[in-house]
C-alpha cells in the first residue's frame, strides 16, 4: 500500500530524478542550502552579536533541526504523499488535516518573499556581468543596492524571472538534468566559497571579523538573539513546513534517514559558516558595520569580488553559483505547492495545469511584495512592518515554530512509536541507541524547547 501511494505519487509528480539515494541527498542539499546560507545567516548574525548567534544557531541545529530533519523524512516516506496529505495518510483520520493545510500556507507565505530575494539574486547577476559596481567604495555600494531595490518595476522583473524558470523547471519535471546539474555544481560552490575564504583571509584586518563571528561574547545572548537563531534554523534547514515531507516521499524504501538528514545537516551549515568567514572579515577590512542589514551581503561580497584575480569572471561566477543555489531551494517550495494543489483537486487537475496555477499565483504574490516594498504600498504596514518584512517574521518566528512543534507532538505522543517506519531503528548494535534518544527529544526537549522560546518572545517568560 505503502509502494503504491509512493509510485503514485512519483508517476503523478514525474520526479523521475530523484529515484537514486544521491539524487534524494542532494535534492534535499539543495532545498536547504540557498540563500538562507549566504544571505540572512550572516545578515542575522552580524545583527545578533556574531559569535553568539552561531554559537545559539549550532545548538537549535542539534536540539531541532536533526530530530525534525528526520521526522519529517520519515513522515513523508511511511505516507508516500505530500505534506498537505501526509498526516490524514498515517493517523488514518482527519484530526491532524489541519496541519497539513498549515504547512501548505506556510509554503504559501515564504514562497513569495523567497522569490523577491530571488530577484535581487537575477539582478546582482546582471549588474556583475556588466561590471557596474566595479571601481565603487563602501558608500557607493551601499547607495547602489538602495536604488536598486527602490526601482519596482526592476525588482518585478527580477522577481518574476525566477518564478518563470522554475515553473519551466517543474513542468517537465525534476528530472536527472537538476540531479546531474547540482552534482556539478554544489561542488563548485564549495570551491568558490574556499577560493573567497582564502582571499578575504589575506586582506588586512581580517582578524577582527573573524573574532566577531567565531568568538561568542556570552553577553549578547538575549531572547531575541535565541528567537532568531531558531528561526534561522527552520528556515536554513528547510524543516517545520513539512517540505521534507514532500522530498521523504520521493525517498527509496531502503535509504538511511539518519545517515540523509546528517549530510544535509553537515553540508547546511559548513556553508553558513564559510559564508560568515567570507563575509565578516570582509565587513571590517572594507568599514562596513557588521548589523546593515538585509542588504549586507549584497554590497559586502562585491567589495570582496573586486579583489579577487579575475575580478570580472569571478563576479558572475558567484552570482551565478548564489542564483542556482537560490534556484534549488525554489524548485523545492514550488513543488510543494504545485503537489498541494494536485492533492486538493483530488486528480483533477494535472501537473501541467497545477504549475500554471502555481506559477500565476506566486507571480501576484510576488508583485504584492514587491508593491509594499517600493511601489504604492510602501506606506502599508502591519505591526510596524511592511507586508514583505512581515512574511519573514511571521513565517520564521511563528509558523513554522508551530508546525514544527505540531508536528513533534504528532509523532512523539500520537503515533505507535514501536512503527519501526516512523522512529529511526537500526539493526545494528552501536546505533541502539539512537531510537531512544529521537523519541525522547521529540516526546521532551523539542516542544518544550519550542514552547519556552514562544513564550520568552512574547515577553512572558526569561530566559
Ligand atoms: N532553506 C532554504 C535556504 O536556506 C530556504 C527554504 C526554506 C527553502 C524553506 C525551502 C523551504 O535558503
Amino acid at each position: 500500500m505503502r509502494a503504491n501511494s509512493r509510485d503514485e505519487l512519483m508517476e503523478q509528480s514525474n520526479k523521475s530524478g530523484f529515484n537514486s539515494k544521491l539524487g534524494v541527498i542532494l535534492a534535499a542539499a539543495g532545498s536547504a542550502i540557498g540563500l538562507g546560507n549566504i544571505w540572512k545567516f550572516p545578515y542575522e548574525a552580524g545583527q545578533n552579536g556574531g559569535g553568539a548567534f552561531l554559537l545559539v544557531y549550532l545548538i537549535c541545529v542539534i536540539v531541532f533541526g536533526m530530530p525534525l530533519l528526520m521526522t519529517e523524512i520519515l513522515i513523508g516516506r511511511k505516507a508516500g504523499k505530500s505534506t498537505f496529505s501526509a498526516f490524514r495518510a498515517i493517523s488514518g483520520n482527519n484530526h491532524w488535516q489541519w496541519l497539513g493545510w498549515w504547512s501548505a500556507l506556510t509554503v504559501f507565505v515564504i514562497t513569495g518573499f523567497y522569490f523577491v530575494v530571488t530577484g535581487w539574486c537575477v539582478d546582482y547577476l546582471y549588474e556583475a556581468t556588466v561590471n557596474s559596481y566595479a571601481g565603487m567604495g563602501t558608500n557607493e555600494l551601499l547607495a547602489h543596492f538602495t536604488a536598486n531595490t527602490s526601482n519596482t518595476l526592476k525588482m518585478l522583473i527580477c522577481g518574476i524571472i525566477p518564478v518563470l524558470i522554475t515553473a519551466a523547471i517543474l513542468w517537465f519535471g525534476v528530472s536527472s538534468g537538476i540531479e546531474r546539474l547540482s552534482k556539478i555544481l554544489m561542488p563548485l560552490l564549495f570551491i568558490m566559497m574556499t577560493l573567497m575564504v582564502i582571499r578575504v583571509l589575506l586582506l588586512e584586518g581580517s582578524g577582527t571579523g573573524l573574532r566577531f563571528f567565531l568568538a561568542p561574547d556570552f553577553s549578547q545572548i538575549t531572547p531575541a538573539v535565541v528567537m532568531t537563531a531558531a528561526g534561522q534554523c527552520f528556515f536554513s534547514l528547510s524543516v517545520g513546513l513539512g517540505l521534507m515531507i514532500t522530498y521523504g516521499a520521493y525517498m527509496p524504501k531502503d535509504q538511511d534517514a539518519t545517515k540523509t538528514s546528517f549530510i544535509v545537516i553537515l553540508l547546511d551549515t559548513l556553508v553558513a559558516v564559510l559564508a560568515g568567514i567570507i563575509i565578516f572579515p570582509a565587513v571590517f577590512a572594507f568599514g562596513f558595520n557588521p548589523a546593515e542589514g538585509p542588504q549586507l551581503v549584497f554590497v559586502v561580497l562585491p567589495a570582496v569580488l573586486q579583489h579577487m584575480t579575475f575580478a570580472w569572471i569571478s563576479g558572475v561566477f558567484f552570482f551565478l553559483l548564489l542564483f542556482i543555489a537560490a534556484l534549488t531551494s525554489t524548485i523545492s517550495l514550488m513543488e510543494v505547492i504545485v503537489v498541494s494543489i494536485m492533492e486538493l483537486s483530488h486528480g483533477k487537475l494535472n501537473r501541467h495545469q497545477s504549475v500554471l496555477i502555481a506559477t500565476a499565483v506566486i507571480c501576484a504574490t510576488v508583485a504584492v511584495y514587491v508593491l509594499s516594498m517600493t511601489g504604492v504600498w510602501s506606506g502599508l504596514k502591519l505591526f510596524g512592518h511592511s507586508l514583505f518584512d512581515l512574511s519573514d517574521t511571521l513565517v520564521t518566528t511563528f509558523m513554522m515554530p508551530l508546525s514544527a512543534l505540531s508536528m513533534s507532538l504528532f509523532i512523539g505522543w500520537f503515533m505507535p512509536l514501536q512503527d519501526k517506519d516512523l522512529v529511526p531503528y537500526s539493526q545494528k548494535r552501536y546505533k541502539q541507541w539512537l531510537r531512544p534518544l529521537f523519541i525522547f527529544t521529540l516526546r521532551w526537549i523539542v516542544p518544550i524547547a519550542i514552547v519556552l522560546i514562544f513564550l520568552n518572545g512574547l515577553g512572558i517568560f526569561n530566559l
